[in-house]
């Protein structure tokens, strides 16, 4: 079979490996890194099991990403649309969004797996900026893939990455956004198997997702001990951004097992949804392979996968990671489309609200909350997933 994505022949069904979410997830890649994420997978188990491991992982987040990150009770916001609202500030992080959490365990598992070069996608350029902050904290290189439309409407970030010494290849194939980036990266990664691919989002091959998704549980774990503490009960309601998944599978895993907890996930709509200048990829994909995992994509009528369009380049992405298609099936998940316009609207509102600029990414839950949440007063957190600075001027 030949994927799309990244342009190699190979086997699925016999590069096909654990990983699965319902129906969802594997690893469909070529021999060439079957064998690779199957050592990955196998330090990532062995590191999140050792006590060594754990205590440096938590030291960084501490002392270098500044967490636990605080949970704001934002009540002109509550005010505003009638709720009890707090925002998990992930913006706050060193960096300005959760990216860093969850490249600081992957760069140490790359230490323990004795890699000396860190590549990366990116898209809005938090993930790149990341990366290449823990490569330079570590001394390792760092070769960052980004889409030359990215590269243009994320341009702080790109200066960014260069003072933090990070080598930026950046890519005019396709819509030159996240997709193509992503496809740079995983064919540098075919060509050269002994970087180690540092990936941004709960997506791609087993065993991506459950490493990105345990490195950034620790949004949940906090949030649930912090609205018990401020609160003294669970959240009516959860709300985040979804490009790939990552912020919002960090805050909903910690409540997954408490069904009165309801979880909303926000997709970035674009401007038309019928008409397929989208983002929304659960609102309007099907299941199909697609960089290397079995999970929801934007396809044609013939089944390829399409491309995306949203005004977030975060959330600009026509696939989504794994565990979320299986957490709409079952329902246990909501997820809706917002607007670029209403995106746009709820970036100046909690600006304006409560002097926090928020990142266009998380301004999407933002947008969310303010339909979901209107007149209820529910108690509810929002991930703010980072902060604003880099969409500053764009609007
Ligand atoms: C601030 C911010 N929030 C959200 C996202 C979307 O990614 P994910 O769905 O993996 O959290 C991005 C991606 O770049 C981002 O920069």
């Amino acid at each position: 079979m030949k994927d799309p994505a990244v342009g190699v022949q190979f086997d699925v069904e016999t590069t096909r490996h654990s990983g699965m979410f319902g129906n969802y997830g594997g690893a469909y890649v070529p021999e060439v890194l079957a064998g690779k994420l199957t050592t990955l997978a196998a330090t990532f188990r062995e590191a999140i099991a050792d006590p060594a491991f754990r205590r440096e992982l938590k030291y960084y987040l501490r002392d270098f990403v500044g967490r636990p990150s605080p949970l704001y009770l934002a009540e002109r916001l509550s005010a505003e649309i009638g709720a009890r609202i707090y925002l998990k500030r992930e913006d706050l992080n060193h960096t300005g969004a959760h990216k860093i959490n969850n490249t600081v365990g992957q760069a140490l598992l790359a230490k323990r797996l004795g890699a000396k070069t860190l590549i990366a996608e990116t898209g809005a350029g938090q993930h790149g900026v990341a990366t290449a902050t823990v490569a330079a904290l570590f001394g390792m290189k760092c070769i960052v893939f980004m889409g030359s439309e990215d590269v243009r409407r994320q341009a702080p970030n790109v200066e960014r990455m260069k003072l933090l010494g990070a080598e930026l290849v950046t890519t005019d194939a396709g819509t030159a956004t996240l997709k193509d980036a992503v496809d740079a990266a995983l064919g540098y990664y075919i060509q050269h198997p002994d970087v180690f691919y540092c990936l941004g989002s709960a997506v791609g091959p087993h065993p991506y997702p459950s490493i990105v998704r345990e490195f950034q549980s620790v949004i949940g774990a906090e949030a649930r001990t912090q609205i018990l503490e401020a609160e003294g009960r669970l959240p009516d309601i959860l709300l985040a951004c979804v490009g790939g998944g990552s912020n919002a599978i960090g805050l909903f895993s910690a409540f997954l097992g408490d069904p009165a907890v309801e979880m909303f996930g926000a997709e970035g709509g674009g401007t038309d949804v019928a008409g397929r200048r989208t983002a929304a990829t659960l609102t309007c994909g099907k299941p199909t392979v697609f960089q290397g995992t079995y999970s929801y994509c934007l396809v044609d009528e013939q089944g390829q996968p399409v491309d995306a369009y949203s005004v977030s380049a975060g959330l600009d992405y026509p696939g989504i990671g794994p565990e979320h298609a299986y957490l709409k099936d079952t329902g246990r998940v909501q997820y809706a489309p917002v607007m670029d316009d209403q995106a746009i609207a709820a970036f100046r509102l909690l600006s304006r609200s409560e002097g926090i600029i928020p990142a266009i990414e998380s301004a999407h839950a933002v947008a969310l909350a303010s339909q979901v949440l209107r007149g209820t007063g529910k108690l509810a957190i929002i991930n703010l997933s980072g902060r604003g600075d880099k969409d500053i001027g764009r609007f």
